[in-house]
């Protein structure tokens, strides 16, 4: 997207407005050519600020975090690095995340031109083309749903099967365009039809506030951070879990709308510093006061709720600094 595709954008986003054609009052304007409007504007609130954004290119892996990024409807994307559209999977094409294998939080997937850099702790970096046409095309599982993805190479299996320690290969794919993306509705019937994922859990960003993290950390030992949560977009400026209540937010030009809580499982308990997974906190701690309600247990079972899942309505540019305005009608 360009600049000036980008200021068109966001013109066209202020003056959306919601058209009700009134029945009886309707109005024939000039030589009969238009339409008199009710015009029913939007109401828009300030509710916090953009702190932090975070890619995870490598699904599991550290995230990555940026100034700006453009946010598109299958997520964050800045350069060649698109939030989850690598995946570390066994041979047989299964994915492998950090609930099996901790220790991959603390791999970096990031690129430097058309290059891609991998770096772990004691490993020496490894880079490989982002693109490589002639490699396999392997056919995945992610989540029960198929999926494919292109093999990275040899070396990249090598390196991550050996920083792993494990007994099985792993190999990496990453997703292309031309590729055909996951359902979200396919795990989560609140998504809606058209939306497509490439390798995250279920939704393309998911928005946490700083302050639900801080009240959280309140309850804890230890304090933890947002990191952990794998959040896209942190907002500051808020209150803990006011991000529950926002169903459809404008920040920069882009406009996202919530679908539903992100249901949090054991891959939270895995320490994105140590990459230790203790099985313990903070889940426990979160299923001491953040389960659902009673009617909403068919959605989200036992998993305590924290962040939001959120889609894109209208993509555009994301940075840090921007406000964050929650819209009603
Ligand atoms: C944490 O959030 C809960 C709401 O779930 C609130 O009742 C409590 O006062 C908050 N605690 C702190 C320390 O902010």
């Amino acid at each position: 997207m360009d600049l000036k595709e980008l200021a068109v954008n966001a013109l066209s986003q202020n003056k959306k407005t919601a058209f009700l054609i009134g029945g009886a009052g309707v109005a024939v304007l000039g030589l009969g050519l238009g339409y008199k409007y009710l015009l029913k504007p939007e109401k828009v609130v300030r509710v916090g600020v953009v702190s932090q954004l975070l890619i995870h290119p490598l699904k599991s892996g550290k995230g990555v975090s940026v100034a700006l990024a453009e946010c598109h409807k299958m997520g964050l994307k800045f350069g060649e690095l698109q939030d989850r559209h690598w995946l570390l999977v066994t041979e047989d094409g299964h994915m492998v995340t950090g609930r099996q294998q901790p220790r991959l939080v603390l791999v970096s997937l990031t690129c430097e031109g058309v290059q891609v850099c991998l770096n772990g702790p004691n490993m020496e970096e490894l880079r490989f083309p982002v693109d490589q046409p002639d490699n396999n095309v392997i056919n995945c599982r992610v989540f029960g749903a198929d999926i494919q993805g292109r093999d990275c190479g040899d070396e990249v299996s090598h390196w991550l099967t050996r920083y792993l320690a494990a007994e099985t290969t792993f190999r990496l794919v990453h997703f292309e365009p031309q590729m055909r993306p996951r359902k979200p509705i396919d795990l989560e019937p609140l998504f809606s039809q058209s939306e497509q994922v490439a390798y995250p859990d279920v939704g393309p960003v998911m928005l946490l506030s700083e302050a639900s993290v801080k009240n959280l950390s309140s309850k804890l030992d230890k304090d933890v951070t947002a990191e952990r949560f794998r959040p896209n977009i942190i907002i500051s400026d808020c209150e803990a879990f006011d991000e529950d209540s926002w169903e459809e937010i404008q920040i920069g030009g882009v406009r996202l709308q919530r679908v539903m809580s992100c249901g949090r499982c054991i891959f939270t308990t895995v320490d994105p510093e140590t990459g230790i997974i203790s099985r313990k906190e903070p889940l426990e701690t979160l299923k001491s006061y953040r389960l659902c309600e009673p009617s909403e247990k068919h959605i989200y079972k036992s998993a305590p709720l924290f962040g939001q899942l959120h889609t894109v309505k209208k993509t555009g540019i994301l940075q840090v600094g921007d406000v964050v305005y929650k819209i009603s009608r």
